[in-house]
Formats: structure tokens, sequence, C-alpha cells
């Protein structure tokens, strides 16, 4: 069957989000339907909420008139077939963004059976029920963990990817390669590839946000809950790394800048976004097809291209809250490198994409949202 055709308004075109409930997830429901998208949601809430998709519908309810009515919401795993052959069959699916996967490194290591059959297998499904309705287009969340420790800084897309030092990592490595080689079987395929840097903040309205169970894993979601009092004491995870104040350096992206991000990407598979000829993967990368979209396998790197410290992030967020954040520094955590930062030159020059907010922006936004949100979406 051949693949549904992108090239079409926003209005025409139907985009099912996997894992739509859930921090970057929630984030890109918001833009896709500011930006005129019909957008189906499935996700099985496993760690996510459902009342994040009602106050999605509440920004855009008040963002543009109906908005609200083009956002369907299925409670559903992706590994279940039967329940993604149901949701295809329901909905005109035009191309498919998918968030839906575990995501902590950590468990990664101790669960890597869960974490490889939920997503490996689940992205399998996916893409198995999604050729048989003639859906070929997929933009897939991937992470700058596929480069491993960085053979150089900025990282560009043509950086050579290292072998994941957990189950985590080697499923979104492994994801890609899979994507890819879907393209190489039948070149009807049009997959994106996004490497996230590390996504950070909250919508501006305050209303939606990170909302991760239990102790956070990541830096930000620890330091706005020691911010609103929940947790004693931010542990700084290594002091003597080779940087300029011995902390780890990350690139911190706003998570408005990561999900309009997807936007772009969907518009370049439509052909409606950049000209000339795309860089890397040679003639996989995003040839154009005859209806005027793409085919191929374009790779993005999705960050700011500015590199924060630990203590530099700390201090941002004081600036946010208003009040000092403790903090200890504690050694080294295993699997961590020193520092990374995106080169973003592709992305800006062929999805027509940058990020456009600081630090200190993504930090008063976190806040906004934690301090109105204290128990996350469980206060409700
Ligand atoms: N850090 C602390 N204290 C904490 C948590 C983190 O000092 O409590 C430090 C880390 O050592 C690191 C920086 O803060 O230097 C950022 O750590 P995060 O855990 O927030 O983010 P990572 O860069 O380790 O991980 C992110 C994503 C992963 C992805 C990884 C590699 O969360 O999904 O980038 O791309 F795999």
């Amino acid at each position: 069957m051949s693949n549904k055709s992108l090239a079409r308004p926003h209005e025409e075109t139907t985009i099912l989000v996997t894992g739509g409930a859930g921090f970057i997830g929630s984030h890109t429901v918001v833009e896709l339907l500011e930006n005129g998208y019909n957008v189906v949601v499935v996700d099985d809430l496993s760690n996510s909420h459902a009342e994040a998709l009602e106050r999605v519908r509440a920004i855009t309810n008040t963002a543009e008139g109906a908005a609200r009515d083009r956002l369907v919401f299925h409670e559903e795993n992706i590994l279940d077939r039967e329940a993604m052959q149901r949701i295809f069959a329901a909905h005109p699916i035009d191309a498919i963004i998918h968030f839906a996967g575990f995501k902590a490194v950590g468990e990664s290591v101790q669960k890597p059976l869960e974490y490889y059959w939920n997503n490996i297998a689940g992205t399998l499904v996916l893409c198995e029920v999604a050729r048989e309705h003639g859906c070929k287009n997929i933009v897939f969340s991937s992470s700058a963990t596929v480069y491993g420790e960085p053979e150089f800084i900025p990282i560009t897309e043509d950086c050579p990817k290292h072998e994941a030092t957990n189950p985590y990592g080697q499923t979104k490595s492994m994801l890609e390669r899979i994507l890819s080689d879907l393209y190489i079987g039948d070149d009807e395929w049009n997959v994106v590839l996004l490497r996230y840097f590390n996504p950070i903040g909250a919508h501006a309205s305050g209303t939606i946000g990170e909302d991760p169970e239990g102790i956070p894993n990541n830096l930000l979601p620890y330091v706005a809950q020691v911010a609103v009092g929940k947790l004693a004491e931010v542990g700084v995870f290594g002091d003597d790394y080779p940087t300029p104040d011995g902390t780890g350096v990350r690139d911190y992206i706003h998570v408005v800048d990561l999900a309009r991000g997807h936007v772009a990407a969907l518009d370049w598979m439509g052909g409606k976004r950049g000209s000339g000829e795309p860089r890397g993967l040679g003639s996989m990368a995003g040839r154009p097809a005859e209806d005027g979209t793409r085919r191929g396998v374009g790779i993005f790197n999705l960050g700011t291209g500015k590199g924060s410290s630990v203590l530099e992030v700390i201090r941002a967020f004081e600036a946010a809250c208003g009040h000092p954040i403790p903090y200890a520094v504690k050694p080294r955590r295993a699997g961590d490198i020193a520092e990374n930062y995106a080169a973003c030159d592709k992305a800006r020059e062929e999805l027509g994409w940058q990020a456009e907010y600081d630090l200190a922006r993504m930090c008063e936004d976190a806040w906004r949202w934690q301090s109105s949100n204290p128990n996350g979406y469980k206060g409700a």
C-alpha cells in the first residue's frame, strides 16, 4: 500500500501521538493543535496522567476557538495490536509522532526485559499496524544518548554513534536502526529521528509540566522539588569533571522549543520546509517524492547549542524561585559523561527551526509549574 501524503494543509491532517499525555508529548500536542492539526493520542498512562490532556484542552481552547475538539484520547498500550487496529480504523491517521516508551536510565539496567519488550516490541507493533493502514510517516523520539561518550563537541548529527551503557539507551539506538531499515526495505517510508538533548521547563501557563513518579532521576525536576520544599537538598553528582566549574555540562532545551521542533519536522516531511540537498546519510536523507513530500531518513539534533553546568542550573533556578537552593556535592554518578551539547545548524538550515528560550526562561516556566502544582497532576 502506498504511503499517506503529508502534502496537505494541517487542518486536513491527523497525527497519532503515542505517549501524548507525557511531559514532551503533552507539550507537543499543544503545538500541534495550535498549528491546526487533528490529534489522536494513545497513552497507557503508565507514567502519565489523563489530567495533562484536560489541561492541554484548556490551553488550546483559549488559544484558538475549537482546538480542543481536534484532540481525541485513547487509553491504550501500543503493544495491544487489536487496540491499535481499532484506532487506525477509526481515524484517518497520516503520520505518527512516537514518544511512548520507558525512559529511566537506572531502572532500565534492573529491568532490561521490560525495557526491550515495551520499547522495541511496542514500536514494531505500532509500525506494522500503521503500514497496514497506509501510514508510513513517523517522527521518532530519540536521544543524545545514542552518541554515548561523544567523539567531539558540539555534537553534529554525523558524530559516530557509540554503544549505550544501559538498556534504555540501547532501545533508542536500536529503534533508530530499525526505523532506518524500514526505509531501506521500502522507500515509501518517511522517517525523522529527533535526537533530544535535555528537555526541561514547562508551558508558560504553568498548567502542564514534568511530573515524575517518586524521587526524580533528572536534575531539573529534582531541583524544582527542592525549591518547593518537597526534598531537602540537591546532590551534585561530581565536581571534578574537566569542565569550567567541575560539574557536568548539558544542553538544556525548553520543552516548548522541543515540541515546536516536531511541528517543523512534520512540515519538513510534507515538503513545506527546507530546500536544497539534505545532508547526512547520503541518498537516504529526505529525497523529494512525486507529491512534493520527502521520503527517507532525516536525523536532527534538537538542542540549543549551549552547555550549562549543574551549578549554573541551580543558580538559574534560584533566580527564578527567589530563594537559595541547598545542595551538596556527591560522588559522580555511574555512566555520566562530563559534557555534551549539540550543534544545531542542521535543524536550523533544513527544518528552519531553532530554540528560542534561554535557561532563565526554562527555570521560570518550570518554577511556575512546580509552585502551582507541588504534587504534580495528583494534586489536581
Ligand atoms: N545531576 C546531578 N544531580 C541530580 C541529577 C543529575 O548533579 O540529582 C547531574 C548529572 O550528573 C548531569 C546533569 O545533572 O551532569 C544532568 O543529569 P540528568 O539526569 O538531568 O540528565 P542526563 O544528561 O544524565 O540524561 C539525559 C536524559 C536521558 C538521556 C541522557 C543522555 O534524561 O534520557 O540525557 O542523552 F539518556
